[in-house]
């Protein structure tokens, strides 16, 4: 879910609507907001995407034209069906007393149940299935009662477990908006006359580039002129401001279809981005930025979760191939139950994109339990993330919108290289000659993705999605490094086209999956190079000779997939472990070809979210 919330000036609802239209990737079941003015509260709330909601706030205008404070939602359903009902914001008080305040939230409240009896138990009547309306009962009974908003709010926190972040108003004090954090999460942008609050800092960049990041346990206190941020047991909080250089033309869509589709052009200038000042013109990795001893390091975890468990597999890969240590790869909500072995010579690895992920959040803390040291890979500066751990390598692909992480993947991807090169090079793992000249490729992986995307023309794919016609699931295959991209091939298509598929080891699909295999299950095969490449096309051939339709991504001009598949995408040749960075690109079009072609909204796939901060 998503939330915003303003104070100060005219533009609220402006502030609130583009807000919401920026976080709509966090969740878009439903959407709703709530302005508060002296005279008391209004709401607007639709089911469906915000489209909805914004036609009906405009033929209200009239309504919330005057109001200075309000916050938004946008909704991706935990408790409860997407209804209007359910839509949020959730509206505290009612019998016995009035509507006092409006509440937004994000997160699981897990002892919602207790509280709802015991409201209604005092006569509140519950108008959801919501999680979410026990925190607006229990704030608008004790607002009723003369309770200042913000110790209000600290009461009722004290009341709840799970997870949340939350922003309420209220008719008592209008020019106020106060909220939470309890591991969802919630920055302050900060404005002159006027100050903001969001999920994340995509929602604001219109508006600001100032932040606060809220901590967990934190409360803030917003009002035109003034952010005040304070512990539960209230001991204020003194927070340096943090200046994002994300530009907001980053989320817009510049002529795109789609973000999924520019967000996949975007991924030569992302890598490079992300290569800068840590790979030099003779292939040398420069990694100082971290602080952290790569030579003391006895062995690798890496922990993620959807895409980033993928990148972290091809992570594994290099890291052991370069620089030889032993690396365990997990997803995240396994590996916080598993009860993890290790020690202080365990570097734990953990990548998110968002730097938010809950179960990744939690992975981190059962390593620490054993006393591993922490590196973040993420996309997110002063995302919670970068404050569990001990060091962060920052992906600088800007901001993803699009649901289907594409860039975000590729720049894992790469900065997981130029750890296995640094601390292979620390660890003289290999001739320093060896590494540089990987060094060097990986320096030039930007234009091979260029060169990539520019071979794979129209023609190429209409050909590819024509295998697809009539399809009913797909089978990925791939070996060694090809075999994470199958996965994430498979992964890409079935979130946006929903389509079933399944990504395998090529040579382990005839243990099972081949049983799949018939006109209607196309294959797609990831050659990749050397001998393994050799063993995955007698794999597709025993395929074929059980009647699949093949699309190969294979090396220009590969005679042997021309000959045994039905449509090619090609991609340039690169060294043999660097392979991922241009192979994975031709099976993001291929997801985005084909939900485009069974006339799919490829940017927010149904029953998905981006970002997700709940177990
Ligand atoms: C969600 C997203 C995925 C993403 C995963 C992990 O499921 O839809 O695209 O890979 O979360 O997110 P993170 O932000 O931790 O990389």
């Amino acid at each position: 879910c998503g939330i915003v919330g303003y104070v100060g000036g005219e533009r609220c609802v402006e502030v609130l609507m583009e807000g919401l239209r920026n976080l709509e990737y966090r969740g878009y079941d439903s959407a709703g907001l709530a302005l508060a003015g002296p005279e008391g509260l209004r709401t607007a709330r639709e089911v469906g995407p915000l489209d909805n909601l914004a036609g009906t706030v405009q033929r209200r205008d009239g309504d919330f034209f005057s109001m200075r404070s309000g916050v938004g939602h946008t909704r991706w359903a935990t408790h409860g069906r997407p209804t209007e009902a359910n839509a949020h914001p959730h509206m505290g008080g009612g019998a016995p007393v009035g509507p006092e305040v409006a509440v937004v939230h994000n997160g699981i409240i897990e002892n919602h149940a207790e509280l709802r009896e015991e409201l209604r138990a005092r006569g509140f009547e519950f108008r959801s299935e919501t999680d979410t309306e026990v925190i607006a009962h229990l704030l608008g009974e004790k607002v009723a009662a003369g309770v200042a908003l913000k110790e209000a709010l600290v009461e009722t926190l004290e009341r709840l477990e799970g997870s949340f972040a939350v922003a309420a108003v209220s008719a008592s004090e209008p020019e106020t908006v106060v909220a939470a954090r309890h591991q969802s999460p919630l920055v302050v942008g900060l404005g002159e006359g006027e100050n903001f609050l969001a999920s994340a800092v995509q929602a604001l960049l219109g508006y600001t580039r100032r932040f606060l990041f809220v901590e967990n346990g934190e409360v803030v206190v917003l009002t035109g002129s003034s952010v005040e941020l304070s512990t539960l047991d209230g001991r204020p909080v003194m927070r340096d401001p943090f200046e994002v250089d994300w530009s907001a033309e980053a989320i817009e869509l510049g002529g795109y279809e789609d973000f999924m589709l520019k967000e996949i052009h975007e991924q030569p200038a992302a890598l490079q981005a992300t290569l800068a000042g840590r790979l030099d013109a003779g292939g040398r990795v420069d990694l100082s930025e971290l602080g952290l001893d790569l030579s003391g390091i006895e062995r690798v975890v890496i922990v993620a979760c959807g895409t980033a468990y993928h990148a972290g597999l091809l992570g594994k890969s290099a890291l052991e191939r370069l620089a030889r240590v032993p690396v365990e790869v997990a997803v995240a909500s396994e590996y916080r139950y598993g009860d993890p072995v290790g020690d202080e010579g365990t570097l734990v690895v953990a990548i998110s994109q968002s730097g938010e992920t809950t179960d990744t959040l939690a992975a981190i803390e059962a390593a620490r339990a054993f006393g591993a040291r922490v590196l973040a890979v993420t996309n997110t500066q002063g995302s919670l993330i970068t404050r569990e751990a001990d060091a962060v390598l920052l992906t600088k692909a800007g901001p993803e919108v699009g649901v289907a992480a594409t860039k975000t993947f590729l720049t894992q991807v790469a900065a997981l290289y130029l750890l296995a090169l640094g601390v292979a090079g620390v660890r003289g793992a290999r001739p320093a000659g060896e590494l540089e000249e990987i060094g060097r490729a990986l320096r030039r992986s930007p234009e091979k993705v260029e060169e990539g995307i520019e071979l794979l023309g129209e023609r190429l794919m209409s050909e590819a999605v024509g295998v697809f016609a009539g399809a009913r699931c797909a089978l990925f295959l791939g070996r060694g490094q090809s075999f994470p991209v199958a996965l994430e091939g498979a992964l890409k298509l079935k979130e946006i086209s929903y389509l079933p598929a399944e990504g395998y080891p090529a040579g382990e699909m005839k243990h099972g999956p081949i049983a799949l295999v018939d006109e209607q299950c196309p294959v797609v095969a990831i050659l990749g190079e050397g001998t393994l490449r050799e063993k995955t096309l007698s794999n597709v051939e025993e395929t074929v000779a059980r009647g699949a339709r093949v699309i190969a991504v294979a090396n220009e001009g590969d005679a042997a997939a021309e000959r045994i598949a039905q449509s090619v995408l090609p991609v340039p040749t690169v060294p043999e472990i660097l392979s991922p960075l241009v192979s994975a690109v031709p099976l993001q079009f291929l997801a985005y070809h084909v939900a485009k072609a069974r006339g799919l909204d490829v940017d927010k796939p149904r029953n998905l979210a981006k970002s997700v901060t709940v177990e």
